[in-house]
């Protein structure tokens, strides 16, 4: 194989963060729109002092006052015992009360809730006020007197994005039931094994939904489900299964008699009952959201009631700047963290009609989303940079041939490339609308790092400063400060804690403290929140102003069109498949997706490469985890590249799959399958690319 220098080599796979780094050049600034200024929630050009560490935790107040408490908090933050921080301490309210009840007096019968079906033939259907507040009671009524479901309880959802799973959510958060919200693109095994891990007995699902045309049997992922979910050990005493069309069914799938109900019949049972909200403690648990980390296991994110819905509503109205009047749409799905914090909770705790679209964006054109945003006058649009990336390749003029005006935008769950970002900007906010990138996670609630809207410039492909009352900081591997405008990166960590931060993983304390508060904790025992930095698992660099570009992941996690998956959860999948004796994952580039993993596999003695193996491999990653899971390419290879310890060299792997260098080889094991992979990846002449290293590629398995 060509070789460049050995020098350069060495350099490779020794590459600094710096080195990484240098590749950006510095984007020019876009400023705000004066049309947007003036109508702006925050305006104020001090609220980042107000927010400064001299009046923290103080600042918070400004947050839990947007929301109606049963009983006022005495504490804003407990600190007695970290980092199980405490927020709102001593105060009562509810989720539902707050984003529903609240709002009747003022907007009875304004859409809270629009609903589009991905079927363009079927007209949009808006829920008011007053209608989602008779659904969700009857829906908790039903919930509390036929499933026996009290506070404290927890239930798996695994609906897709139709109206049901909001009403759920909050009949659930009305009687505070813990709900455990599963994407619905997750396969029956995956949801299983997330009802187990959470203790649910009840599971609540649809017979189909719409999905790229066609109308997916979602009721046999039911069935597997409560099957995993039994077989480890976790009953399911009663599906709930709503129909997609009431009073009809749209699934092939038999109901178990007995185990299974339609909700929607049920609910006759409970027409025109109230159930009045329970008044829970700030810290009671509304919600598990399982994500992937570095070890096999999802991690079931415990969010709080208080802290939550004040993050989320403070940040909703200044960082989306949502108004009441606003006609809201974040294309994001429901099952993940952002469809919960910025479709549900947020925007209705501020009394703004929030749109939820069922399918997929392109469907049946890429002018799809236009035609949406010009029916319904959609004004803040919500998406990720692969929806991005999606519409722009199949119909980048599209937009302009549609009448809508968008007057903010926002990007979230990857970085966005700067080309793709001006896209955006130009194309699809027709240079009107301002952008924020924000960066976030499932732990976090609620954004982190964001430009506030009307206050600060936009710079394509960074996320911005820390958002009010968020205080990021850079580490280096000793734990040192990495200065803004060093032009190095380093892994980003919060200083301080916020509102939305999660209580814990459930069931799992010693699992939280250490992933996220071990590597830089400054000493186990204090009680002081300065001691206790929060590491996102994210690579970052901090520009001289202050602002901040994500490099991706620093951990065994790959970002597939904005959804985490864990390397070890694939790999697990893989080794399901008998012939399969080890298994590796790597990211690999993707124009659309940004990212999609690529498997290599090495067969148990005996066994032959056929294709048979390989379309098993790639069911058994559909089936354990879901279709979106599903990897770019599956190799067969004779052997892995190891060091002499016996460990799997992915960064090796992944230099091949990403037509790069693949730097020194000489100390692994077995150096010569290297160039036996590459030729079975890349063919008898190898192919290096010159073009910069894609940050969290370059990064991919470097700690290994
Ligand atoms: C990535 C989604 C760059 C990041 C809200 C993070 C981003 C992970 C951005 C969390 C952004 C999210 N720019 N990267 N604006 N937003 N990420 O838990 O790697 O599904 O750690 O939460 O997505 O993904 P999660």
């Amino acid at each position: 194989m060509p070789r460049t220098s050995k020098t350069k080599a060495k350099e490779f796979t020794e590459i600094s963060e710096a080195q990484i780094a240098v590749h950006w050049k510095e984007e020019e600034y876009f400023q705000p729109p004066r049309k947007f200024v003036e109508q702006a929630n925050m305006k104020d050009p001090n609220v980042r002092k107000r927010f400064g560490p001299e009046n923290f935790p103080d600042c918070f107040k400004e947050y839990a006052d947007m929301l109606s408490w049963f009983e006022p908090y005495h504490t804003v933050l407990d600190t007695s015992n970290p980092p199980f921080w405490k927020w709102f301490v001593g105060g009562k309210l509810n989720a539902s009360y707050n984003c529903v009840d609240r709002h009747l007096e003022q907007y009875r019968n304004k859409a809270a809730i629009i609903f589009v079906s991905e079927s363009e033939d079927e007209p949009p259907i808006a829920l008011t006020y007053q209608e989602l507040h008779v659904q969700v009671n009857e829906m908790a009524a039903l919930l509390r007197d036929f499933c026996g479901l009290k506070a404290g309880d927890r239930v798996t959802l695994h609906l897709p994005m139709t109206l049901e799973l909001p009403i759920t959510m909050l009949a659930c958060a009305r009687i505070g039931v813990i709900h455990s919200v599963v994407f619905g693109g997750f396969s029956g095994q995956a949801c299983g094994a997330r009802i187990q891990d959470s203790g649910s007995h009840i599971l609540i699902s649809m017979d189909a939904y719409w999905r790229g045309g066609k109308l997916i049997d979602h009721k046999a992922n039911a069935d597997i489900a409560v099957q995993t979910a039994k077989e480890t050990g976790q009953p399911v005493d009663k599906v709930l299964v709503w129909q997609r069309y009431p009073g009809k069914s749209s699934s092939p799938t038999a109901m178990v008699k007995g185990r299974d109900f339609i909700v929607n019949e049920v609910l006759k049972n409970y027409h025109g009952k109230r159930v009045d909200p329970v008044p829970m403690d700030a810290d009671a648990p509304l919600f598990l959201m399982y994500s992937s980390g570095s070890t096999g296991k999802p991690k079931g994110c415990q969010h709080r009631t208080g802290g939550y819905l004040a993050y989320v509503t403070g940040t909703s109205k200044y960082i989306q700047d949502i108004h009441p009047t606003d006609t809201y749409w974040c294309m994001a799905d429901i099952g993940w963290i952002t469809g919960h914090s910025y479709i549900v909770y947020g925007p209705l705790a501020l009394a703004a009609t929030s749109v939820v679209y069922e399918g997929v964006p392109t469907h049946p054109d890429a002018g799809r989303p236009w035609r949406i945003a010009e029916r319904l006058g959609v004004n803040i649009f919500h998406t990720s940079p692969t929806a991005i990336r999606g519409l722009r390749k199949l119909g980048p003029e599209e937009p302009r041939k549609y009448n809508y005006h968008f007057k903010h935008m926002t990007t979230v769950g990857e970085p966005i490339e700067p080309e793709a970002w001006r896209w955006y900007y130009h194309e699809v906010g027709k240079g009107e609308a301002v952008i924020v990138d924000t960066w976030w996670q499932t732990e976090n609630g609620g954004f982190l790092c964001s430009t506030v809207p009307a206050l600060d410039p936009m710079k394509p492909g960074s996320a911005g400063p820390g958002v009010p009352g968020i205080y990021p900081i850079i580490y280096d591997e000793n734990g040192d400060e990495v200065p803004a405008g060093s032009g190095r990166a380093g892994n980003i960590c919060i200083r301080n804690p916020w509102p939305g931060i999660m209580q814990t993983i459930w069931g799992e304390d010693d699992r939280f403290v250490n992933t996220y508060y071990a590597r830089y904790c400054k000493n186990r025992r204090s009680k002081d929140w300065r001691d206790w930095p929060y590491l996102a698992g994210d690579g970052a660099m901090k520009a001289a102003e202050g602002y901040f570009r994500i490099l991706g992941r620093i951990d065994d996690v790959i970002n597939v069109a904005g959804h985490r998956l864990g390397t070890k959860e694939i790999e697990s999948a893989c080794l399901t498949v008998t012939e399969v004796a080890e298994a590796a994952v790597v990211p690999v580039a993707d124009e659309v997706k940004g990212r999609m993993p690529e498997i290599y596999i090495a067969l148990k003695p005996g066994h032959k490469n056929t294709p048979d193996v390989v379309n098993r491999v790639t069911r058994a990653t559909e089936t354990i985890i879901g279709k979106f899971a599903r990897p770019k390419h599956v190799y067969v290879v004779p052997d892995m590249p190891k060091t002499r310890s016996g460990k799997i060299m992915r960064r090796i792997l992944a230099s091949i799959s990403n037509r790069r260098e693949v730097g020194d080889v000489t100390t692994l094991a077995n150096p010569t399958v290297v160039e036996e992979i590459r030729e079975i990846v890349q063919g008898k002449e190898a192919i290096v690319t010159t073009e910069a290293v894609p940050e969290d590629i370059a990064g991919f398995g470097q700690n290994e």
